[in-house]
């Protein structure tokens, strides 16, 4: 059961997504990922702290007429890995997902080292790092060895 058992906090939705099982607190990371603004003039909720049976707190993201591209839902399984992602159409959820972190993360975040082959100008080489933590989140450079955690992940998928 999702949010509360007594009632919902915000409205069922009746077109969009709804990203549910966010870990407390990283709601408004979610959002940068996504560019909402809420200057687009569509519905959009962010639940904080509810009580999750799975999770203890969670976040819940819920926007009206938005469905999320792959590389959007590849970027929310890096900072919010339990996430699970439902399509909803004419108030039914027709699609659950759960993000998925795969063990090689390429193309999405650059390498922190300005030195790295990775990040040299003219060489056709994508970034790419090995997931060596999952929770905390901890990555490392597949070239030259150079780790990349939480806050450092987030502030590059805006
Ligand atoms: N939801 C919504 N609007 C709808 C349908 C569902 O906002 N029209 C929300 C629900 O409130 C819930 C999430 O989408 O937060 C998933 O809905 P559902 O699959 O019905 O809930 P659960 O079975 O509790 O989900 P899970 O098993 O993933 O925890
Ligand atoms: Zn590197």
């Amino acid at each position: 059961m999702s949010e509360t058992s007594r009632e919902l906090i915000v409205s069922k939705i009746r077109n969009g997504t709804v990203i549910d099982h966010i870990p407390a607190g990283t709601a408004l990371q979610v959002l940068n990922i996504l560019g909402i603004t809420g200057r687009e003039g569509y519905r959009v909720a962010l639940v904080m702290n509810v009580e999750s049976s799975k999770l203890g707190r969670k976040d819940i993201v819920k926007v009206e007429n938005r469905e999320l591209k792959p590389e959007e839902v590849n970027k929310i399984a890096l900072i919010a890995p339990t996430a699970t992602i439902n399509i909803i159409r004419d108030y039914r959820v027709v699609r659950k997902v759960k993000v998925k972190l795969q063990d090689v993360i390429e193309g999405i975040i650059k390498c922190p080292n300005p030195n790295c082959i990775s990040n040299l100008p003219r060489e056709p080489i994508k970034p790419k790092f090995r997931v060596v933590s999952r929770n905390p989140i901890k990555l490392k450079c597949v070239y030259c060895g150079r780790y990349i955690t939480g806050d450092d992940i987030a502030r590059q998928l805006h």
